[in-house]
């Protein structure tokens, strides 16, 4: 266990803010004193967020996987800062439903580059100034796909268990710094994730992009509300790794249980579900 963050009443960075667990995050972490600084690509949903935000919020429009624009964002956040630096939230993320055999390399692509290359992004924007504190968090959101994998996901997998990777490295690199780098591993969370999702095809060889939606919407059980406040408690116990709704629990388990197999398992839940 990692030493407790300090995270009410300082300032929290959240990217992905414009919608769903970084919109209720945000929301969540001004609601407990934090000055706010958040971005997202989408700027209509950004303002939407700020405007909901009664404390102070600095919003920018920014795409993650823009390294420079990363920085440029992070001098300014370090401008603005009303208190010192508490967490910064690594969240803004994408996918695609598509095989690896015919699906576009464009769109993996796109997925590393918000997913994997955000997160490093975000990660060193702010560090330097973590590290001059010797205090805060690096909150990197991976997703039980960075514990298990599964058909039509592969980058998005790839991804996500690159993110648990590199965060797991930079929380040895830390040690006795005074900063934690902790992974999030959300299980099924009711967002937008799987209708802003890059759609070929799905794991049943469907292609019917709006029937995938509805059976995330059945099988998705957690809100952002009760992601937000798990992530927000786990920071504060001082947790590394925190886990994200029932699902996320049970799929750690299996795949401690049956590390290679596992998926023979999930294939036989998966049929009782779509029954
Ligand atoms: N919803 C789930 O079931 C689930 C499960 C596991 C992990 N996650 C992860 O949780 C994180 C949050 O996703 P969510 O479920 O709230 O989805 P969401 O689609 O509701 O929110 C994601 C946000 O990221 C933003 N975003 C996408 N690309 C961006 C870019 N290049 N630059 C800036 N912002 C960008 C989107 O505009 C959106 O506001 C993601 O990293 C996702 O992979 C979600």
């Amino acid at each position: 266990m990692a030493q407790a963050t300090v995270v009410n009443g300082r300032t929290a960075v959240v990217t992905g803010a414009a919608s769903g667990i970084g919109r209720a995050l945000a929301q969540r972490l001004a609601q407990h004193g934090c000055p706010v600084a958040i971005c997202d690509w989408d700027e209509a949903g950004l303002e939407e967020t700020a405007a909901a935000i009664s404390g102070p919020v600095l919003a920018r429009r920014l795409d993650v996987s823009d390294r420079h624009g990363a920085l440029a964002f992070a001098a300014e956040v370090a401008d603005w800062a009303p208190a010192p630096l508490g967490i910064v939230v690594n969240n803004a993320g994408v996918t695609v439903s598509q095989t690896a055999a015919e699906g576009s390399i464009e769109d993996d692509e796109w997925v590393m580059n918000v997913n994997f290359w955000g997160v490093v992004n975000g990660t060193r924007a702010y560090l330097p100034i973590l590290l001059r504190q010797r205090s805060g968090a690096v909150v990197n959101v991976s997703s039980v796909f960075g514990l298990m994998t599964f058909p039509t996901q592969s980058s998005y997998c790839a991804s996500k268990f690159a993110v648990r990777g590199y965060t797991e490295a930079l929380r040895h690199e830390l040690r006795g710094s005074g900063v934690n780098a902790i992974t999030v591993h959300p299980g099924g969370i009711r967002t937008n994730i799987v209708k802003n999702a890059r759609f070929h095809v799905d794991d049943q060889g469907g292609t019917d992009h709006e029937r995938m939606v509805r059976e995330f919407a059945r099988i998705a059980r957690t809100s952002p509300r009760k992601a937000a406040k798990t992530i927000h408690e786990g920071v504060l116990k001082g947790k590394d790794r925190i886990l994200i709704g029932p699902d996320a629990t049970a799929i750690s388990l299996l795949t401690r249980a049956v590390p290679v197999h596992y998926f023979d398992v999930i294939e036989r839940g998966m049929k009782l579900v779509r029954r």
